[in-house]
């Protein structure tokens, strides 16, 4: 067993203890001291240590623990507001017995106030619900008065930088990052009982393929979702939104975040990011057939037009023309080089009015649908 699972198999056991015994107890006492030398060894490496709770699912950090896959403990806490918990720093004797006291209240182990707020000053230990920076309905509700926790996204605009520097360097795309990533943006899609859209707002011209893969990456979801395609379908295009450019991040910076007209050269070098892009992704031992699929076909047009040229009678996949119009609408809303960035309304107005020649009618019309739906539930995260 990993040492998370370790880790956590140790809390529930002290849990279950102190549901039969009291405080003062040795069985209690010697739990408890189990769970604390479990999360010492744990924090020996890295101190900081992160869990989220899924329905069927625990991570740590951004990974799965899979031995804990249908842990009957993370639906427990997740049902009792406890979607993450996290040490910051070594926890001594006391802050641990207390947020073990804290836990047991909380689910209904021990009897006590759940509105009394812990006072989290000054405590190493976290825990409460995943909650979205900037974002004033993230305050918890009276009756689940939780530490709340901020969610900026930063982790995984570092991890996609990183991904992109390791192409750079000639080395493979790491795709359990990548996955990581997506399913990550797809927790802070859900943190709220009503969809979020987390969507980055760019500061610096250059940082503009990690934004906008991630931007596409959000938006691809939430339309697979308006669409009811299911999960793994949607973690697919989630996917394969978060790596469309792939292509792009071998092109020099100063070609992509060039103001004027491009030259004959440079106009060539950036078409041919599909190409690029899908080779890389093919090359992999592991290939993410759907993911080259769309960055191949992101900028082919339903009437043909766009490039490359398919060359085939059906035209793009589904994947492609879901992702294409995400991917428009990104970039229309973000301030580039040449121009200023549109209002939303702007920006809808010219996708309606381009359904049926450069994007597939019946997408075209569900993103619109989706984007004025959702509208209020668009929450722009500083880059
Ligand atoms: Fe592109
Ligand atoms: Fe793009």
């Amino acid at each position: 067993m990993s040492e998370p699972a370790r880790f956590l198999t140790a809390i529930s056991q002290a849990l279950s203890t102190m549901s039969l015994y009291g405080d003062e107890h040795p069985a209690t006492a010697r739990s408890r001291e189990t769970a604390l030398e479990r999360l010492s060894e744990l924090q020996s490496s890295n101190p900081q240590v992160q869990f989220t709770f899924l329905a069927g699912e625990v991570l740590f950090g951004n990974e799965t623990v899979h031995s804990l896959e249908n842990w009957e403990w993370s639906s427990r806490l997740m049902k009792a507001g406890i979607e993450r918990i996290e040490f910051l720093e070594p926890v001594d004797q006391d802050h641990f017995a207390r947020f073990l006291a804290q836990l047991a209240v909380r689910l209904g182990i021990r009897p006590g106030d759940t509105t009394d707020i812990w006072q989290m000053g000054s405590s190493p230990v976290r825990f409460g619900l995943v909650t979205l920076a900037g974002n004033k309905s993230a305050e918890p509700e009276a009756a689940l008065p939780v530490a709340s926790l901020t969610y900026t996204l930063r982790e995984e605009r570092d991890t996609i930088d990183w991904m992109h520097r390791q192409i750079q360097g000639g080395g493979k795309l790491p795709i359990v990052e990548a996955d990581a990533v997506v399913r990550s943006l797809s927790i802070a899609m859900h943190a709220e009982q009503a969809m979020m859209l987390p969507l980055l707002q760019l500061k610096e011209f250059d940082q503009y393929t990690t934004t906008h893969s991630m931007n596409v990456s959000v938006l691809a979801m939430a339309l697979g979702e308006f669409l009811e395609l299911g999960g793994p379908a949607v973690r697919a295009i989630g996917v394969a939104g978060l790596l469309h450019d792939l292509g792009k991040v071998c092109i020099p910076k100063d070609v992509l975040t060039k103001p004027g007209q491009l030259t004959p050269a440079e106009r060539k070098l950036i078409q041919e990011h599909p190409v690029v892009g899908a080779r890389m992704l093919l090359q992999n031992p592991d290939p993410m057939q759907i993911a080259a699929v769309v960055a191949y076909e992101h900028h082919v047009m339903l009437d043909g037009g766009g490039y490359p040229t398919l060359g085939n009678a059906r035209g793009a996949q589904y994947a492609s023309r879901l992702v294409h119009v995400c991917d428009v609408y990104d970039a229309l809303r973000t301030n580039r080089p040449y121009r200023l960035a549109w209002e939303s309304e702007r920006a809808l107005a010219y996708i309606e009015s381009r359904a049926g020649i450069e994007f597939d009618p019946a997408i075209a019309r569900s993103f619109i649908a989706m984007m004025r739906q959702w509208e209020g539930q668009v929450a722009r995260v500083p880059a």
